[in-house]
């Protein structure tokens, strides 16, 4: 059995793509077999693993419109998989944005990605889903094919509102829609630890949440390296596995992995 980790924040730019793929590569390199499945239709996973989202014959959106439909296997899913160095990803691209109106009014339209991720728990230790910026029905639908959730919050600007919507989100699909779901907790990205607006946010969350949510206490911090990724389309960790954005991933997907599989 795997372990689903979804990571969300309603606001772009913060990092959610960066440490889904540098999560994942740290979960790996433990010995973990991963997956990442893009439910962004920006495709940001390919085109950060040097993989051109546009030239993809089959992805996670061909699969989600065909089990909005029907039954999928698990050959079928597969096909959509790609192997990316130590890890493997189902990804995405445009098309998925027009899958929106389809899953709206498809029958337990909340449930289609679960129904694949649930097909592949037995192949994964872990399955990360890199969530896109809003709170639609893509969204819910990561929140319920989890088990998990990850909240990444930049350090230079802090949205308590957002914070308190995602959180009430997760409550409400743990109340009515997967009560397996629990918040694995928050970090701080792009975090400068010699500034003190960084130190202030993460004093803030802390002393908001920190009673009720796990705050890691590493935080990742602010570096232009991290923009490298997509040039080398590579992950941190082995671009530069001694770099501290390396360290802080690697702490924080150790404390995952005593969430189990
Ligand atoms: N630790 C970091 N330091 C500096 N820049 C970062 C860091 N993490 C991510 N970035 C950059 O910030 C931008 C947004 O990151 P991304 O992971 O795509 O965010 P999201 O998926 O939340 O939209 C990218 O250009 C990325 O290279
Ligand atoms: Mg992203």
């Amino acid at each position: 059995m795997s372990a689903v980790i979804n990571l969300l924040n309603l606001k772009g730019g913060v990092g959610k793509t960066v440490s889904s793929i540098n999560i994942a590569y740290s979960l790996a390199e433990c010995g973990n077999k991963v997956l990442i499945a893009d439910t962004d239709a920006q495709g940001n996973i390919a085109t950060s693993m040097g993989v051109n989202g546009n030239e993809l014959s089959i992805t996670l959106a061909d699969i989600l419109s065909e089990a909005i439909d029907k039954d999928v296997s698990i050959k079928r899913i597969t096909e959509a998989v790609i192997s990316v160095g130590k890890v493997d990803i189902l990804p995405s691209n445009s098309m998925l944005a027009g899958l929106d109106f389809k899953l709206m009014n498809a029958f337990g339209r909340e449930t289609i990605l679960k129904s694949i991720t649930d097909k592949l728990r037995d192949t994964y230790d872990y399955i990360i889903i890199d969530c896109p910026p809003s709170l639609g029905l893509m969204v819910i639908n990561a929140l319920v094919a989890s088990d998990y959730t990850l909240i990444p919050v930049e350090a230079h600007y802090l949205c308590f509102e957002s914070l308190k919507i995602m959180l009430d989100t997760i409550n409400m699909v743990k109340l009515k829609l997967n009560p397996k779901l629990e918040v694995a907790g928050i970090f701080l990205t792009m975090y400068q630890s010699r500034t003190s607006l960084s130190k202030g946010i993460k004093e803030m969350v802390n002393r908001t949440y920190g009673n009720s949510v796990k705050v890691f206490d590493d935080s990742i911090p602010y570096s232009v390296k991290a923009a490298e990724q997509t040039l080398y389309g590579k992950s941190i960790i082995e671009l530069y596995p001694k770099h501290p954005i390396s360290t802080a991933y690697k702490n924080i997907s150790k404390e995952l992995m005593k969430y189990g599989k």
